[in-house]
This record gives C-alpha cells, sequence and structure tokens, in this order.
C-alpha cells in the first residue's frame, strides 16, 4: 500500500508522503499501538507536537518497528513543533532537545513553530501559563522572526532536517520570507470543507510552501452531529458512488486541491479508511457540493491570544 501513495516535493529538495496520521489527543498505550498500526497500514508522515505530550509514544512505536524491520529511520518522517512559551530565542534548542530526547531519536524531519505568538516561560510544563485573573500571559516581546532565526541554527547544527510554521497568515508569511535565509517548507494550517482558506493556500503554493491540513475532518463530535458535512448525508450520497464513506469524500477533495491532510484517529478502521483515499475521483458536481459548506468557520480560534499584535486570525 505505501509504496502507492504520491509525494509530495518539498522546497528543501526532499519528499513526504502526501498524507500524515494526526496524534493530537492520542495518548499513552493507545498512540504506541495506532502509530505501530498506520505504519503497518502504510502512513510514514507522522505529525505531533511537544504540546501533545505524547512523542514519547510516537518516538517508541517507531523505533518497534525498525526493530521488526518493518522500517528503517530514514522512511519516515516525523514532524513535531515547538510551543509557544520556548519562542525566546535562547531556548529553542533547549525545546528541541527535549523533543528528541522524548522521541529518543537523533533528527526531527520538520520541525514546526506551532503558533506565530509567544507565552511567557513558567516553566518547560507550563504550557498556558496564567496570571492572577486566570488569562494566559502573551510574551509579545518576542517576535516569531527572532524564533524562527534560531531555528535556523537548529538546521545547520543538523538536530533538524528542515523547518516550517503552523497558523501563519499571508502576511506573516510574507514578513518572514523576506527575513530569513531558510524557507519554511510547511505552513500547517486548519483546513476542512469549513474554511478552506484558498487565499492562504494559493499563496503558500506561489512560494513553494507545502500547505498541511490539521482538523482535516473538522475534529468531528458525533453527539453533537458536527461538522455538519459529515452528518447530514450529502456527503455520504457522494461516497456510496465510490463506495466510499463521507470522510475519505472529505480527504479526497483535500488532496484535489493541493493540502496534506492530517486525520487523526486511534481506531484501527478509521486509520485504515483515511489512507485509502487515492484510488477514486470526484466529479466537478461532487466537488461543489463540498464547496457549498465553505462558511469558514473555525474549530481552533485560539480566542485567548487575541490580544497579541502576532495573533494570525
Ligand atoms: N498545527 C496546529 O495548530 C494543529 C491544531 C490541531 C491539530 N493539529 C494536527 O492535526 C491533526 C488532525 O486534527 P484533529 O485531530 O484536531 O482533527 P481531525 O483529524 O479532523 O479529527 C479527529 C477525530 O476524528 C475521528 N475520526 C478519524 N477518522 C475518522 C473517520 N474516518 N470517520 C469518522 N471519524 C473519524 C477521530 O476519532 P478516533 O481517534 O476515536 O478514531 C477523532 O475524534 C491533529 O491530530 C494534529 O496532529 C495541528
Amino acid at each position: 500500500m505505501a509504496s502507492k501513495i504520491p509525494l509530495v516535493q518539498q522546497c528543501n529538495g526532499t519528499k513526504m508522503q502526501n498524507i500524515g496520521l494526526g496524534t493530537y489527543t492520542s495518548l499513552g498505550g493507545d498512540c504506541e499501538r495506532s502509530v505501530k498500526h498506520a505504519i503497518d497500514v502504510g502512513y510514514r508522515h507522522f505529525d505531533t507536537a511537544y504540546f501533545y505530550e505524547n512523542e514519547a509514544e510516537v518516538g517508541q512505536a517507531i523505533h518497534s518497528k525498525i526493530a521488526e524491520g518493518v522500517i528503517k529511520r530514514e522512511d519516515v518522517f516525523v514532524v513535531s513543533k515547538l510551543w509557544c512559551h520556548f519562542h525566546e530565542p535562547e531556548k529553542v534548542e533547549y525545546a528541541c532537545k527535549l523533543t528528541l530526547k522524548n522521541f529518543g531519536l537523533e533528527y526531527i524531519d520538520c520541525y514546526l513553530m506551532h503558533w506565530p505568538y509567544a507565552y511567557k516561560f513558567r516553566g518547560d510544563e507550563v504550557m498556558f501559563p496564567t496570571n492572577a485573573s486566570g488569562k494566559v500571559e502573551m510574551n509579545d516581546s518576542v517576535d516569531y522572526i527572532e524564533t524562527y532565526k534560531a531555528m535556523e541554527k537548529l538546521v545547520e547544527s543538523g538536530l533538524v532536517k528542515s523547518i516550517g510554521v503552523s497558523n501563519f497568515n499571508i502576511e506573516q508569511l510574507k514578513r518572514l520570507l523576506k527575513e530569513v535565509k531558510i524557507k519554511p517548507i510547511h505552513n500547517q494550517i486548519e483546513c476542512h470543507p469549513g474554511l478552506v482558506q484558498k487565499e492562504l493556500i494559493e499563496y503558500c503554493k506561489s512560494q513553494g510552501i507545502v500547505v498541511t491540513g490539521y482538523c482535516p475532518l473538522g475534529r468531528p463530535e458525533p453527539a453533537n452531529k458536527t461538522p455538519v458535512y459529515l452528518f447530514d448525508g450529502k456527503l455520504a450520497e457522494i461516497g456510496k458512488k465510490y463506495n466510499k464513506s463521507a470522510a475519505q469524500v472529505v480527504l479526497r477533495y483535500l488532496l484535489d486541491i493541493g493540502i496534506v491532510p492530517l486525520p487523526k484517529s486511534v481506531t484501527n478502521k478509521r486509520i485504515e479508511e483515511n489512507f485509502n483515499v487515492f484510488d477514486f475521483k470526484l466529479s466537478g458536481e461532487d466537488v461543489k457540493v463540498i464547496e457549498s459548506y465553505n462558511v469558514g468557520e473555525r474549530v481552533i480560534p485560539m480566542d485567548h491570544a487575541k490580544s497579541s499584535k502576532y495573533y494570525p486570525f
């Protein structure tokens, strides 16, 4: 199966599998088991972050599969992210080394700046530092350009093979591209039928920046029947024509608009289902139906960070 998955060209000359396994909220044994299953299914691209507190389990799954002879280290593309409390330039290498230690790896394939804004540092484990009134303590004295320049040094020292960003808007990308030496290989953004962000995608493409898409399924909540496009029956009906589910229709659509989707699942059957999207083609009529859901609604608005001058939305 793995050999059939298209690869995407990246601006540093490397290639990566055109779909990745998301791992936010995959924890402990569930995380390790599901990453191992994904490797057996053929996934070779894994998305995690210091913030997800599961780098050790993702790393353990990779080590097990290397020991079993299923993969070699160079077969997998491992992405992790610098969290907002580590933005001060002098903390960046320290943060990256914590991540490498968690993974038990010698290098990360791609290290992203998780958000363009920073928080105050109150300890490695304090990911949302709050003041006496319970508000998250933003730290606008750190400009993401300075953080990124410290990340460039990680490429130079070999701790990471490449760097990129996440949740950057067009203006922030333009400013970054003017100031830095190493182009970000990715901008990881929220992308699903309810929030397509075509202008941002087009801008990234024009700069050779690969767009990876988070919440590709809109982070479904079956009890609330949200997002509507997964539960109102229209995409399920489209899927029937191709013997696919509504979720597979969504992933196919995202691939077709040039996104590398990162569906998360700890369920074996869904891990397989989400990977099985490379053998059908949506019609123009189908695409129109999917596009009718693009109302610009965010799953992750990060409202607490609105006061920051670096808030991207
Ligand atoms: N850069 C950022 O700021 C950022 C932000 C958010 C997320 N991310 C990354 O993007 C990844 C994906 O986003 P996400 O996890 O928020 O949302 P998502 O992938 O849209 O949705 C995950 C949810 O969908 C369920 N699911 C998976 N496949 C399904 C299918 N075929 N049919 C029905 N339900 C299915 C999963 O359930 P089960 O697990 O129970 O199967 C889980 O509850 C994250 O895991 C993370 O790696 C990045």
